[in-house]
């Protein structure tokens, strides 16, 4: 990991074939600016807003994102049919919701509820991704909760709000449907106390760790002309990874 202050990503992103890279994963806060910066984007990139994979193709830079194919890829490893849904309701809206909504519109689920603490980003995200969806996208409050959740058989969370130990308690999730699917893509803790919570009324549940394994499937490829599969040998490995560096 090569750590990139903002006002030095410019040329580091420019100057990319010099440095001697193929490419490269992005991440925050970088993924906006990358967008702004590559030569060729594909339509993925162009939806979401923002760069997550870069590679050289002769002599031109090119940018996806493959934040919503690791998290699409995921969930059909995890859950096969969860596109089956009515309704999805994603906690957050800030740049990993904004893919993940990609990957909602692409698998054609048909209507969607947004929730986040600061309304006017879950409103302009509403605004963004509307076409996309057959169904208006509905923006609910926190405080309302039970009736965003009603029925919904997708609980996304892309917030980090459960990630400190004394942090919110998790919502009662009795009002999402019993056969709900509660996928959290923060990974640190693996265990979350959303998914914990989902666990214990018999949901079915999906971590976040497989959604950054799969996102990077297709920039390895890209590199390097290979693409990786993700195995539970290299989930074990990244495991063992993560806890060698707490
Ligand atoms: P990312 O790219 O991972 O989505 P981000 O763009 O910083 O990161 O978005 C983080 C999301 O987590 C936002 O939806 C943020 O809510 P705000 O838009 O109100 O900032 C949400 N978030 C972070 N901490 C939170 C907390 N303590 N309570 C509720 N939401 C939180």
């Amino acid at each position: 990991m090569i750590d990139v202050a903002p006002g030095d990503f410019t040329p580091f992103l420019r100057n990319l074939r010099q440095a001697g890279y193929v490419g490269g994963n992005i991440t925050i806060p970088h993924k906006e600016r990358a967008f702004s910066l590559v030569d060729r984007a594909d339509d993925a990139a162009g939806h979401i807003g923002a760069v997550n994979t870069v590679w050289l193709e002769d002599d031109a830079l090119c940018g996806t994102n493959t934040d919503w194919t690791g998290f699409s890829d995921n969930m059909d490893a995890c859950a096969p049919g969860w596109e089956q849904v009515e309704t999805a309701v994603i906690l957050g809206a800030g740049g990993a919701a904004r893919g993940i909504l990609y990957a909602l519109a692409t698998r054609g689920i048909e209507r969607v509820r947004i929730i986040n603490r600061t309304r006017p980003r879950a409103e302009a995200l509403a605004r963004d991704f509307a076409g996309l969806f057959a169904s208006p996208i509905e923006v609910c409050e926190w405080q309302s909760l039970p009736e965003a959740f009603a029925g919904s058989g997708l609980l996304i969370n892309t917030t980090s709000i459960w990630m400190e130990a004394d942090g919110a308690p998790v919502p009662d999730l009795s009002p999402l449907s019993s056969r709900a699917i509660v996928s959290d893509i923060v990974y640190i803790p693996l265990q979350t106390p959303l998914l914990a919570a989902a666990q214990e009324r018999k949901l079915t549940t999906v971590g976040g760790l497989g959604m950054l394994l799969h996102q990077a499937v297709p920039g390895f490829e890209h590199w390097f002309g290979i693409r990786p599969e993700v195995t539970e040998d290299l989930r074990n490995l990244i495991v063992r990874d993560m806890e060698n560096h707490r």
